[in-house]
């Protein structure tokens, strides 16, 4: 890779507001990787995307993220690729029609959502380093799409972090959207010496293919709601990654290129770094 170029990783790009995100990003001659689940749409979305960016500037890796292995693997792919990531955006994910319980043991709304871009960016810190060292300071950074489905949560319950017990869809994507704020404050908070920035946005409502994964209730409601299009949050996210006004201080939540204050349980420092605790010793017993 030209070493002058920046790189942004975007999750979640083979659909709705993170295909959007890194049209804009290639389009502005970003180095884009692509992370998508779906064999068609991410075909579908690299032809796209590769259309909007400079020869060669687009690749796309296909994961799922309710896997943890898998989310190892595409760090180590995206390792193989770059020796530095300017920006992270942490995008994949989204509600579901029911509980799954994974190969792994975990549940799938929690391990998308949450577990995964925990584990992805822990993995990429070293390339996230690399780009802090050489760039100037604030411009590396870690982008998360929470939601503001994160409001219906009063506080996250640490005897079931994941939503084991009494599952309900829309609350246990509540909880996992909850937890990007938490995890955004904390990473904030511990890659602030090394240079680097996090900081978290919601989209609003947006047309994007969410629903499609979610119960009837959740379909009924996005067919009735007024939404946006996903280039909206995208433009949001790319001024987020590109802009003066995404830098220091990191932990900040923002929505339309402005920043917004989250509910009293995502300024939970005490429950932001338990979040981080609980997370790591899960992800040890899976042997990450
Ligand atoms: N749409 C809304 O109104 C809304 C509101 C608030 C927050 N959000 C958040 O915005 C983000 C993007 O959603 P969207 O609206 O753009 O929905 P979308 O069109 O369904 O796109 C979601 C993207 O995440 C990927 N993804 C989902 N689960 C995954 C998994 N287990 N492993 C790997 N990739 C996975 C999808 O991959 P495939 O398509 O390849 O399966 C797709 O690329 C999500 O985090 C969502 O929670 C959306």
């Amino acid at each position: 890779m030209d070493a002058e170029r920046r790189v942004a990783l975007v999750t979640g790009a083979s659909s709705g507001i993170g295909k959007s995100t890194a049209v804009k990003l290639a389009a502005r001659g970003w180095q884009v990787i692509g992370v998508g689940r779906d064999p068609e749409r991410s075909a579908a979305a690299e032809a796209e995307i590769a259309a909007a960016a400079p020869a060669g500037g687009f690749c796309m890796v296909r994961a799922d993220f309710t896997l943890m292995a898998e989310v190892k693997r595409v760090a180590d792919e995206v390792g193989g690729r770059t020796g530095y990531i300017d920006v992270l955006v942490n995008n994949a994910g989204g509600v579901r029609d029911r509980q799954y319980i994974t190969a792994e043991g975990t549940e799938a709304t929690f391990a998308a959502n949450h577990l995964a871009p925990f584990l992805l960016t822990r993995e990429l810190m070293p390339l996230l380093k690399a780009s802090a060292a050489s760039r100037p300071s604030g411009t590396t950074r870690v982008i998360a799409v929470s939601s503001t489905a994160h409001r219906m949560i009063d506080a996250l319950d640490f005897d079931d972090l994941q939503s084991l017990g009494g599952f309900q869809p829309a609350f246990a994507y509540g909880r996992a959207k909850l937890a990007n704020i938490l995890f955004t404050r904390e990473l904030a908070r511990r890659a602030e010496p090394e240079g680097i920035v996090a900081q978290v946005m919601h989209p609003g409502l947006v047309a994007s293919n969410f629903a499609s994964h979610g119960d009837e209730g959740m379909r009924t409601y996005m067919a009735s709601a007024a939404a946006v299009s996903p280039d909206e949050p995208a433009e949001t996210l790319a001024w987020l990654a590109t802009e003066p006004a995404g830098g220091h201080p990191g932990g900040r939540y923002f929505y339309q290129q402005a920043e917004e204050t989250p509910s009293a349980a995502a300024q939970d420092d005490a429950a932001a770094r338990r979040l981080w605790a609980e997370s790591e010793t899960l992800l040890a017993k899976l042997g990450f």
